[in-house]
Formats: structure tokens, sequence, C-alpha cells
């Protein structure tokens, strides 16, 4: 991993700053901490193939969802919603990241619900938790672990749960005590692009548009897009085939259609949105080290627009509808 700049190094945003006195951080870098063994889920739980270690196979999955597989999305897309909401009321400083994961994983049981991540492939081992919690400059698939959460950082929970066969994915930035003017800024244009890039979700544009379009609303911000992550079609398979990027790529020509279910999560930088991986295989940050937010919903192609299958029972209690409240770009 490349290090952080040094402080009296002219900032990388061109602004002719020092760094100490533009983009850098107030925290420290986030190191790896200690992870505790895997949690169990009770068989009378419904498990996708990887929660036994099974090897997983993507199999052609229709794009354009059957009215049954949707009922089935949309339960399960409320409650993960509901879960992702009650752990904003679980963050706090001194919490850790290992205390939101086993309020999660209580919650999905209480659920009736598989939490999606535990155990699922990939990495240099399975996923070992049952969301992902990504501070400040991890971009995503943070392990949660023994970190305390400092006033100050921003912290993405990622929430998955399986259900009837189905998931429903959907993750929110969350600040933790009073963050600066910068991570507050960058949390709301992240939910904007997000917002965006969901409303250019329609039949009659084509899937790039939606890339396109959270693209120009992050760069008109300052901001970079993460290249090396995307959204994806999601069903009864967590990640199917079809590919979301959140910046333009003119080879995404699909027409989208009403019935289509695929998530939108866009990861926005304040510096460089180039990625380096931990040596865990999962946890990727930022190449400089600068924040990086997100949010992620479940969508559903409508005749119009798009549903999102993710939205809670009470929007109130939801910080992606929270930050709605206020208008969207006031700065552009
Ligand atoms: N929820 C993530 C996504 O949005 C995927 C997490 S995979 C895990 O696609 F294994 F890290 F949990
Ligand atoms: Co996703
Ligand atoms: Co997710």
């Amino acid at each position: 991993m490349r290090g952080l700049p040094k402080a009296n190094d002219a900032c990388w945003c061109g602004s002719g700053q020092k760094f100490k006195r533009c983009h850098k951080s107030t925290t420290d870098p986030v190191r790896p901490g200690r992870i505790t063994p895997m949690r169990q889920v009770p068989d009378s739980i419904d498990k996708p193939v990887w929660a036994d270690g099974t090897e997983v196979k993507r199999w052609d999955e229709p794009a354009v969802k059957d009215p049954e597989v949707i009922g089935r999305m949309r339960r399960v897309g409320r409650d993960a919603a509901d879960l992702l909401a009650y752990l904003g009321t679980v963050i706090a400083p001194g919490v850790t990241t290992e205390q939101i994961d086993e309020a999660c994983h209580a919650r999905a049981l209480e659920l009736n619900a598989y939490p999606s991540p535990l155990g699922y492939p990939g990495g240099r081992n399975p996923f070992p938790k049952s969301l992902c919690t990504s501070v400040n400059e991890v971009i995503c698939h943070g392990i949660p672990d023994d970190r305390p959460l400092r006033d100050g950082d921003i912290v993405n929970c990622d929430v998955t749960l399986y259900r009837e066969g189905v998931h429903g994915d959907t993750n929110a930035t969350f600040f933790v005590g009073e963050v600066d003017e910068l991570s507050e800024r960058l949390v709301r244009v992240t939910r904007e692009c997000t917002e965006l890039g969901i409303l250019a979700a329609r039949p009659g544009n084509l899937i790039n548009d939606i890339g396109k379009a959270i693209q120009r609303h992050a760069e008109s911000q300052g901001f970079g897009v993460v290249r090396d992550f995307v959204g994806h079609g999601i069903g009864e398979q967590f990640h199917s085939d079809l590919q979301i990027c959140h910046y333009y790529h003119p080879g995404l020509d699909t027409p989208i259609e009403a019935g289509m279910t695929f998530t939108i999560e866009p990861m926005i930088t304040v510096g460089s949105y180039r990625a380096q991986m931990w040596s865990d295989g999962w946890t990727a940050v930022t190449a400089d080290c600068g924040r990086t937010a997100q949010f992620e919903h479940t969508v559903l192609i409508t005749a119009d627009g798009a549903e999102i299958l993710t939205t809670p029972s009470d929007t109130r209690l939801h910080p992606y509808w929270a930050l709605a409240q206020q208008p969207v770009a006031q700065n552009s």
C-alpha cells in the first residue's frame, strides 16, 4: 500500500495548499484489526449454497424477473433496509465494527433471514462476517473487527439478506459523532449520485446512462468515481451477470427493461478513485488514503422508472432519506 502524502506536500487536489491544510483527513489510516470466529446460523434458516462451503456456480438467471420473484425481493429488500436503519441507532463513538456485526447478525436471524456476506467466497478466505463495515478511506468490503469508531469517522454499513430464495442488498454511510465539512459534503454528494443514478434507471435509457449521470455529478463537485467495483444484477443470485458501472462506460449499451433488478451503489472519493487491496483480499482502500463514501439500493425497473426495493418501512429513520431532506446539488 502506498503511504499517505507528506503533510507539507502540495495537496493532490491542485488547490496549491499544503496537504495538511487541505485534504488531510483528521484521522490516522485504518489498520487491520482482530477478527472473531464466524457466527452460527440455526438450521431453521434457509441458507445460500456458500453457507456450508459449497462452491458458488453462476447460472444464467433471467435479467427480467417474474412477478412472483419480485414479490419475494420486495419483502427481503424492505427488511434489509429496516436492518440498515436499525444499525444507524447502534453507531456511536467507541462502538466497534465487531459490535455492529453482532447487531446485524442477531437482527438478521430475528427476521428469519441469512446474512448473505457470511462465508461468501472471494478474498484470501471466505468473508467471515455478516456485513461489510468500511471506515473513512475504506472503499468497500471492510471486515468488522475490534476497531472502535471515533468521533469524526464516517462508516459505511453494507447489509445483504437472503430469504425466500432471493437477496436484498443495500448500504449507507453514517456519520460518527461530528464530522468535518468535507466528509459531510462527500456523503451528501454520494447520496445525490445514488439518487441521480436511480433516476436514470428507466426504460428508454441504456445501462451506461446510469454511470453517466453519476459521474457527471460527482466530478462537477470535484470528487472521483471508483472504477474497480460496480453494481450488479441481483435476485436468486447475490451477484449475477449484469454490471452497472458508476462512470460512463460506452460498452454497457444494454437497454434498460421493465422487470430488471439490479443494484446501484456508487463509491465516491474526495481524491484518487484508484483502489488498493489489503492482504486479506477483501478490504479495498483509496490509493491516496482520502475518504470515500457509498450508498446502495436494490432497484426494480418499472414501466416508467425504478422502484427502490430496499425502501424501509419508515423512511424517516433511514440515513439515505434523511439526507434527501436537503436540496440536491446546491453547490453546482
Ligand atoms: N454487499 C456487497 C455488494 O454490494 C458485496 C459484499 S460481498 C462480501 O455487492 F462477501 F464482502 F460480503
Ligand atoms: Co451490491
Ligand atoms: Co452491498
